[in-house]
């Protein structure tokens, strides 16, 4: 199976080179694309540099930040343009081991439509997180869920692979997230198609070096947006709609 793994950057310019380097030799046969929103600190610039010696390294230049969500829905169009078959999701600053890549891929391989790396089933487990981001992550899975009404433990997780055909069966273009919510909004998605979702536990180290791109604004329309979306297919089913 023809396998890409999509990197989002913003300003990764300390942490990508490590991640590439890990990636290319933990999965050779994944190509890569970076999908880089004209980071002022030159990440892009960089990719471009990789991508002219390695043939599986492809940059995708974006004209200014515009969100994770914005960025994975470019790249999923570059990838399902071109005929992979699996198409991963992965941060760039070593949150993600490449080296756990082949579960992701393993379980996609034997049949899920979406394996999701898992913080929160056991076995799964977070490295220097502070007690903020893990309450945050924990509460928003736990709300989603019970929102949701999925039995997905980590639903804003960022490391995942889709099967390509799981991705042609959704409509891209009315995904509407540009923060992290979009991870919610892609799982209820693919959730609300009967997929199948799959999570396998993963170890999330966090990152060393730069800065993550939280903010209140992406908490804020996560929060809101699974709101809109719990009520909404609550009163869709109480008026026989849904
Ligand atoms: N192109 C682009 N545009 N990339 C972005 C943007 C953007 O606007 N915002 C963030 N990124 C990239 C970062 O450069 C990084 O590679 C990846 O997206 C994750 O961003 P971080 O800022 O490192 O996220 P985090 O560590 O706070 O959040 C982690 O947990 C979230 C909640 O569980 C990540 O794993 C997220 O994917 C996850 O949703
Ligand atoms: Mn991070």
């Amino acid at each position: 199976m023809r396998v890409l793994t999509i990197i989002p950057t913003y300003n990764e310019i300390e942490s990508l080179p490590k991640t590439l380097q890990r990636l290319r030799l933990a999965v050779p046969d994944s190509d890569v694309l970076i999908a880089d929103d004209n980071s002022p600190d030159g990440t892009g610039a960089y990719a471009d540099e990789i991508a002219a010696k390695d043939p599986q390294v492809h940059v995708l230049h974006r004209k200014g930040k515009e969100g994770l969500g914005a960025a994975y829905i470019a790249g999923f169009r570059w990838g399902l343009e071109r005929d992979y078959d699996i198409l991963v999701e992965m941060d760039a600053d070593g949150s993600h081991k490449p080296e756990q890549l082949p579960l992701l891929l393993a379980a996609a391989e034997s049949g899920a439509d979406l394996v999701i790396g898992s913080r929160w089933v056991p076995g799964g487990s977070v490295v220097n997180w502070p007690l903020h981001r893990k309450i945050l992550s924990r509460g928003g899975s736990t709300y989603s869920r019970l929102m949701l009404g999925i039995g997905v433990r980590d639903i804003t997780a960022g490391f995942r692979a889709f099967r390509r055909t799981t991705l042609e069966k959704l409509d891209l273009s009315a995904v509407e997230s540009v923060g992290y919510g979009f991870q919610v909004d892609m799982t209820f998605r693919v959730a609300r198609l009967g997929l199948r979702i799959q999570e396998v536990p993963i170890t999330f180290v966090e990152r060393e070096f730069g800065a993550s791109k939280m903010s209140g604004n992406i908490v804020f329309e996560a929060i809101a947006n699974v709101t809109k979306w719990g009520l909404g297919a609550r009163w869709n089913k109480l008026t026989r709609r849904g």
